[in-house]
């Protein structure tokens, strides 16, 4: 009997390991052999099962083959708390809170990649943590009118800059083996009649402004998914469009990843098998609504398709470069057994999101020097507003996040402050005073008795003998305010805010306006409020946040991303007339008319109508002196360089940041080109009296347009100017040369 186990055990020793492990799960053999061999076992039923959801947020895996389900989660800001199998509901856990990271309009006024890389791993933990494989975000669609309703998800108006912060937090979140899904691909660039309007654009606009995050986030970034989004272009809604999905991201851009429809956003199955889409979710047969029973064999991609395969009407090619693309994304994350084990609601996540927040806000005016406050002992402090008190994590859609902890501007001043002073709050206005959202609640209490003129009577009569009266208002995340699915109705602060401001402001001049938005807004007290910041949606540490900088700890040094104009009717999104706003029914034209002209491309054309303030704009406290850029070339050869430096000195007396900030300008082209465009930034931290030189390398890159005809980038010879600015309205200094 001994003699047989000893044959046997020599038998087993004998036989390479790799013969018992199937090639599909080694980790030894390379991911093409895997997914060959992982597709050759599968049946047609279990490849079709792969290419749509199972439940709300899962696609099915290969259960027969230890082949795991793919789980994604929303959202850009935090993980979302997990919903019932079918349902938008919650599924009620009591281990799934989170941190809420800044949004990223936030992120973007950093103007710091290190943010940005930091932001993309500390999320990324969190996802892993919870066991999610697809984070959907972060957005990066262009900042074209001040009324879309989820602009406070994006990156702003620049697509340079917008490239240049996704890609690193692609790269953090994908450190953790989970994909980003950019969002959301592409042309959804306001809120009203997102599935059926049907985008115009001249391909000039789409590849110099409307494709270049994305474009940044597949090539710098390597992002592992995008999300098609719910509207059309050509006629082809942009979860199964040809153009976006074959021949620009796969054939012109090399994209090896997978293409998620957006929620409800696939239409039709001949166009999904296709035009490049590869998991199909949310699809209207009560997926996205209530649940019935195999709703989800009836998605385009599930039972139409297999019948079109079993009649022959269809092949299974496109099907295995499906099954290809989702199996390479499985075995990136699901499948893959070194990633880490993630972080929940740890300290470093929350300094994280304090630290991106402080960077993120953005002084947008000091008169004399009003901030940073200097809060004497037994001085008093009046904090007015809802904004200061109102939880702002729930709501806004599905980046709606439930928190383990969110600290209000009010608590972060009583915190900061409440010591030496007496804070005093009163609420000023009335907003919104609900606090759900798919069965997540504030549990606040907003509600108030006062009349509106009794309201602003009492914030008076308590500004009068403040040191300092802190207005904290803005907008919500309610239904046409910053809010998926619904866009602004005008720019102004909802609410009657203006008139509380004007009376603050009458009665006091210590006023500071802390607008906590992720959108411009209209600001007619702005001649008499001496002290303006934007504070974004800050998420768990946005008292933490606005108080470090109020206060001083924190040197603000944040930029905006986009144009605050002073009219809706500056925005050429509205001058051409080609947002409507009016929601309806049937696929609605809308033409991109202003073409490339968006945000600063539009305002340094305008001779008469500056905006209220410029795009990369914001004050410290302390000041920054520029010197002479200096350029190491006056002529480029088209392959070649020049290098521009600046030194830039802090002249103040605090250690502060700055954006240096570096636009091309083409004096002469055969297309109308903009007066100048955002190529390239560096945040510096000065100390006092610090001297940096800053260092601009151009390439032809950096000089070239999209000429539609040729249907490729052209540079063409002739003088370009350099501008080194504070702000796209703040031109520090200017060198030329000729290419
Ligand atoms: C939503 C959003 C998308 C989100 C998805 C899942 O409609 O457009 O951003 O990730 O559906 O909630």
């Amino acid at each position: 009997m001994r003699i047989r186990y000893i044959i046997a055990a020599l038998v087993i020793a004998a036989t390479p390991l790799a013969a018992q492990t199937p090639i599909y799960l080694d980790e030894n053999k390379p991911v093409d052999e895997r997914i060959e061999d992982a597709l050759s076992r599968m049946t047609l039923k279990e490849k079709i099962a792969m290419l749509h959801a199972q439940s709300k947020f899962s696609s099915s895996g290969v259960p027969r083959l230890g082949i795991p389900e793919i789980w994604t989660t929303d959202g850009p800001h935090g993980i979302r708390p997990e919903v019932l199998w079918d349902e938008w509901d919650q599924a009620g856990w009591t281990n799934d809170s989170c941190v809420a990271f800044p949004a990223l309009t936030c992120l973007a006024a950093t103007w710091n990649t290190e943010m940005a890389a930091l932001y993309g791993k500390s999320i990324g933990e969190e996802a892993v943590y919870r066991g999610k494989d697809v984070l959907l975000g972060p957005g990066v669609n262009i900042y074209r009118t001040p009324l879309n309703g989820r602009n406070f998800e994006y990156m702003g108006e620049d697509p340079y800059l917008a490239g240049a912060m996704v890609a690193p937090y692609v790269k953090g979140v994908q450190s953790n083996g989970v994909a980003t899904c950019v969002k959301h691909y592409a042309l959804n660039n306001h809120e009203v009649n997102r599935h059926n309007t049907n985008v115009i654009v001249d391909d000039r606009t789409l590849y110099e402004i409307y494709l270049p995050a994305f474009k940044a986030a597949v090539q710098e970034g390597g992002t592992w998914a995008i999300m098609g989004s719910y509207n059309i272009y050509k006629n082809q809604h942009c979860c199964h469009n040809e153009y976006l999905l074959e021949k620009i991201l796969r054939e012109e851009w090399g994209y090896d990843g997978v293409v998620i429809s957006d929620w409800g956003g696939t239409h039709d199955t001949d166009q999904a098998i296709t035009n490049g889409l590869d998991i199909e979710f949310g699809t209207g047969t009560d997926g996205l609504r209530a649940g019935t029973t195999n709703a989800y064999d009836n998605y385009y991609l599930a039972y139409p398709y297999y019948e079109k395969i079993l009649c022959g009407e269809v092949g299974t090619e496109e099907l295995d470069a499906k099954v290809r693309r989702i199996l390479r994304l499985a075995y990136r994350t699901s499948m893959n057994r070194s990633k880490p084990f993630g972080s929940l609601c740890s300290d470093a996540h929350y300094a994280a999101a304090r630290e991106i927040g402080g960077e993120g806000i953005v002084l947008l005016k000091n008169d004399g020097d009003l901030l940073p406050m200097t809060v004497e002992r037994d001085a008093k402090i009046l904090v007015v507003g809802e904004n200061a008190i109102k939880m702002m994590t729930v709501g806004g859609g599905s980046s709606s996040l439930k928190v383990q902890r969110e600290i209000s501007p009010l608590d972060g001043i009583r915190e900061r402050f409440g010591e030496i002073a007496e804070v005093v709050y009163e609420r000023g206005y009335v907003g919104d005073v609900t606090g759900e959202y798919n069965g997540v609640t504030t549990g606040q209490n907003l509600s108030e008795s006062r009349s509106a003129e009794q309201l602003i009577a009492d914030a008076v009569a308590q500004a009068k003998d403040a040191d300092y009266v802190i207005f904290v208002g803005g907008l919500n995340k309610s239904d046409h305010q910053d809010c998926e699915n619904t866009d602004r109705a005008g720019l102004g602060l909802p609410y009657g805010q203006d008139q509380v401001i004007e009376a603050l402001a009458a009665a006091t001049d210590r006023l500071i306006v802390v607008n906590v938005s992720g959108n411009a807004v209209a600001m007619p007290w702005g001649s008499e409020v001496p002290a303006i910041v934007q504070a974004w949606y800050i998420g768990s540490e946005a008292g933490h946040a606005i108080a470090d900088v109020l206060s001083g700890d924190v040197n603000p040094s944040g930029k905006l991303p986009f144009t605050f104009p002073v009219a809706l009717e500056d925005v050429p999104a509205h001058i051409f007339g080609e947002y409507t706003g009016v929601s309806v029914r049937d696929t609605v034209d809308i033409e991109y008319k202003e073409g490339i002209f968006v945000g600063y491309r539009w305002t340094d054309m305008q001779k008469k109508t500056k905006p209220l303030f410029a795009f990369g704009h914001g004050l410290s406290y302390t000041k920054f002196e520029y010197g002479k850029p200096v350029i190491d070339l006056k002529k480029m050869s088209p392959d070649g360089t020049v290098k521009v430096t600046v030194s830039v000195t802090n002249t103040g007396d605090r250690e502060g940041q700055e954006v240096v900030q570096m636009y091309v300008g083409d004096r002469k082209s055969s297309l109308p080109r903009p007066v100048k465009e955002l190529k390239g930034f560096s945040k510096i931290r000065l100390a006092p009296g610090e001297s940096r030189e800053v260092t601009f390398v151009i390439d032809s890159d950096d000089l070239s347009f999209f000429d539609p005809e040729k249907h490729e980038w052209v540079v063409e010879p002739g003088m370009f100017d350099i501008y080194i600015a504070a702000a796209a309205d703040d031109v520090r200094g200017k060198v030329s040369f000729e290419l």
